[in-house]
């Protein structure tokens, strides 16, 4: 039998008359995982969704969900796919249960199932109140609510951790990994480092219509690589730690108080950190810290930057 990605893009371009929102973009999300498309506002992230969502029509390329494509069956995907939107427009006489049971009607779900919702996203206590009077986090959980209803296999969320305070935001993320751990793919997009760095196994990083870079956070820093920094207490500092620190083979550092400061090629990490260790220099404490998200992001977006020729 053949095995099917849970998500596959294949050479996908959108225009808008001229312009062109998506550039030639290919991506795979295998069953399970949970992938971050970040990138500036404009960027092209909610074309790519809606196009992944069968809401805008690529003007070149394939999509496939579980092996179908919106052309033959798009039913299936349907059944398969949830989805929320950068902006949910309810009703605001509605009440919690009536909005999400109104759902529940049109994906053919019982009223069972919407109390199960309800309960997963929090808002059991406040299923009678008017959705016109909810705050953007409780907005935000009715429309996880319908995305999810419906148990799909892949759930793609459009900047869900917008306009949350940070309560609210580790709550969507507690949300986010109990639905992946019960084996939902994920797919969201964010301008928020943070959201991708704690959640996702891939990432996707969008400038102008392009996915520039690709991969789990660890092949990113590989591939740019970008150094491991090391940090050295010393509990005596020797009038010719230069030298030393030379002869040690550590070309980039500098020193403050009595601390060393290391920018080590990660391949060259543990040859360093024995090195400084061999009994030569008092060393007290030893921290080290591989590059974040944040430099990642900042170097990719550089390295795009001077591929632009105007
Ligand atoms: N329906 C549309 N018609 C024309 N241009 C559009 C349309 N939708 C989006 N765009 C343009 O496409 C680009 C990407 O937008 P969008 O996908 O919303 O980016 P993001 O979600 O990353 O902020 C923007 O320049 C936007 O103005
Ligand atoms: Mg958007």
């Amino acid at each position: 039998m053949e095995v099917f990605h849970t998500l596959e893009v294949k050479h996908a371009e959108k225009f808008y008359g001229q312009f062109q929102a998506v550039k030639d973009i290919d991506l795979a999300i295998e069953k399970g995982e949970i992938y971050a498309l970040l990138g500036h506002n404009g960027a092209g992230k909610s074309t790519l969704i809606k196009m992944i969502l069968g809401l805008v029509k690529p003007s070149v390329g394939i999509i496939e969900i579980e092996g179908f494509n919106y052309d033959a069956k798009n039913k299936e995907i349907k059944k398969r796919v949830g989805y929320l939107p950068e902006r949910m427009n309810f009703y605001d006489n509605l009440s919690a249960w009536e909005t999400l049971t109104f759902y529940a009607k049109l994906k053919g779900i019982s009223k069972e199932r919407c109390d199960e919702v309800l309960e997963q996203v929090g808002l059991s206590e406040a299923r009678h109140r008017r959705v016109g009077a909810f705050s953007k986090g409780m907005q935000q959980r009715l429309g996880l609510a319908q995305a999810i209803i419906h148990k799909p296999n892949l759930l793609v969320l459009d900047e869900p951790t917008t306009g949350l305070d940070p309560i609210g935001i580790s709550e969507l993320k507690e949300m986010i990994r109990n639905w992946n751990k019960e084996g939902t793919t994920i797919l969201f997009s964010s301008h928020n480092l943070n959201d991708a760095e704690e959640l996702a196994q891939q990432i996707g990083i969008m400038n102008r219509g392009e996915i520039i870079a690709q991969g789990t956070l660890a092949g990113l820093q590989d591939r740019l690589g970008l150094p491991t920094k090391i940090e050295i207490d010393l509990s005596i500092i020797p009038v010719d730690l230069e030298r030393i620190l030379i002869e040690k083979g550590v070309e980039t550092f500098h020193f403050e108080g009595k601390t060393i400061y290391i920018d080590c090629p990660k391949d060259k990490k543990t040859q360093i950190i024995a090195a400084v260790m061999d009994g030569v220099l008092k060393v007290k404490d030893l921290r080290l810290e591989e590059p974040g998200l944040d430099s990642i992001y900042q170097n990719i977006m550089k390295e795009a930057a001077s591929l632009v020729n105007y």
